[in-house]
């Protein structure tokens, strides 16, 4: 018998901004994403001090442009995902198509008719959508304009964002999440805050008051979502890698304990239990910031309260180690930098596998919130040889194999999944490195980093896999 609930959302992942293109059709304009160069660079070259958030197409190419042509190809994509047995897919909402500038009154009503096609679409083969509310994708405006999230005034913005989308689609769409990878700002708050070297990163007293920005938007979102349909599920979504002590030092045990505070737990903790966790101070003194620094308002405390999340979202990938104490080589991966564990191979962009580190990273999650959970992103990014037709992508089967055994073990320890959807599900433009040759999908796109290739798209042999996987509940693997 499976160990997996009859109603476990199997499916797949996805990012407007990595796979739509169609950068400025329709009334889109500019996001963050549209800015960032391609290429393994690309974080380093949007972290110069004089990064002026322009596009150089004299000096760089912007996959995300054209990316896979989703946007004009959705229903062909579709339909292969319900050719696989999808029960759910998760894509987010591109807020520079509804509101392209951020800060208008009324929505770009071209934009929303395109969600309302890709929500029925969905929904006509039975695969629920799950929506991601912000993912890496602001508008470009609120950032030239505003200063991006470290500004209160993003707040508005986003709770209009918010309403007009959760009001429009809340009798459609149950599953909903307010910002992906909202932690990941402590290491790049680019693509999530807006903020680079340029506009104030340095100074992490922006990346704390963006955050908490974020925090009362996506509690506000929470609460408006529920008072809509209390049976709307609305999670957060964070980046976790699970941490694992270098050794028995007890100072490297304690260093341990407050990197998953600071980096795994923090704005889950904000988000899950509704107020600030009790190591608050001691991680914003470490960055020489003071709480009572950032711009409060006594109301938000309270709607950090009345807006806590339904479940917890998270990103699975890989693990890494901490030391001090050492000198260990050095690791890094997923936006993150750490220390490399000698009992694990690493992927061809030295992430670290490590799915036991799936299990412990279940566990941990379930018992600190007591929450359901939701694997939103797990899968491996490799070079794939794209030869008569298909992809024989055996080590994509293999990673992913393990990381569902992990569940299984995981839901055996008694904790309450709710779904999978591998990241990537459809080959598309890397996030971090600006890639498309970084390829995690069951379905092959014709196109490659410098984009070249006519966008057609062909089944790897992980597509019949994985439909398996879904007609047996995971049984088989
Ligand atoms: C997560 C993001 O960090 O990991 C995705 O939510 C991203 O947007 C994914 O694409 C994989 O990372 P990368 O850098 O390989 O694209």
């Amino acid at each position: 018998m499976s160990k997996f609930k009859n109603d476990f959302l199997w499916g797949g992942a996805t990012a407007a901004n990595q796979l739509e293109g169609a950068y400025l059709e329709d009334g889109k304009a500019l996001s963050v994403a549209d800015v960032l160069p391609g290429g393994p660079d690309r974080l380093k070259i949007a972290a110069q001090p004089d990064f002026d958030w322009t596009i150089d197409e004299t000096k760089y190419k912007y996959p995300n442009h054209v990316a896979i042509d989703h946007y004009h190809r959705f229903k062909e994509d579709i339909a292969l995902f319900a050719e696989m047995g999808f029960k759910c897919y998760r894509f987010s909402i591109a807020w520079s198509r509804i509101f392209p500038q951020g800060d208008e009154q009324t929505p770009n009503e071209a934009g929303l008719k395109f969600y309302d096609e890709m929500i029925d679409e969905c929904l006509k083969y039975d695969i629920e959508p799950v929506i991601t509310i912000s993912h890496y994708e602001m508008p470009l405006n609120l950032i030239t304009e505003y200063g991006g999230w470290k500004n209160r005034q993003l707040i508005d913005f986003y709770n209009k964002f918010a309403e007009t989308v959760l009001t429009r689609w809340h009798k459609k769409v149950k599953y909903w999440m307010t910002f992906n990878e909202i932690n990941s700002a402590a290491h790049f708050p680019i693509m999530s805050q807006g903020l680079t070297i340029s506009n104030g990163a340095l100074d992490k007293k922006n990346v704390f008051q963006a955050w908490h920005n974020q925090f009362v938007a996506s509690a506000h979102a929470v609460k408006f979502g529920h008072e809509l349909d209390s049976d709307l599920q609305i999670g957060c979504m964070i980046l976790y890698a699970t941490t694992y002590s270098y050794d028995a030092n007890p100072i490297n045990q304690l260093e341990n304990l407050e990197s998953q505070q600071e980096f795994n737990y923090f704005c889950a903790d904000v988000q899950s239990r509704g107020k600030y966790p009790a190591y608050t101070d001691r991680y914003m003194k470490k960055n020489k910031v003071q709480f009572s620094d950032l711009e409060t308002k006594p109301e938000d405390f309270e709607i950090l309260q009345q807006g806590t999340v339904d479940y917890i979202g998270f990103s699975y990938y890989m693990s890494m180690v901490t030391d001090i104490t050492n000198d260990a080589e050095k690791s890094s991966g997923n936006l993150m930098d750490g220390k490399r564990n000698p009992f694990l191979k690493e992927s061809e962009w030295g992430w670290q596998i490590d799915p036991i580190g799936l299990r412990i990273a279940l566990n941990e999650l379930y018992d600190r919130y007591q929450k359901p959970l939701f694997i939103v992103e797990n899968g491996l990014g490799a070079k794939d040889e794209f030869k008569n037709n298909t992809v024989i992508d055996d080590y994509r089967i293999d990673y992913l194999k393990q990381h569902i055994d992990a569940m299984a073990d995981a839901v055996s320890d008694g904790v309450d999944l709710m779904g999978y959807t591998p990241w990537g599900c459809i080959d598309l433009v890397s996030a971090g490195t600006g890639q498309m040759s970084k390829r995690y999908g069951f379905i092959y796109v014709d196109q490659d980093d410098d984009g070249n290739g006519n966008l057609d798209r062909y089944k790897k042999k992980s597509f019949d896999w994985y439909k398996n996987v879904i007609q047996t509940n995971g049984e088989e693997l």
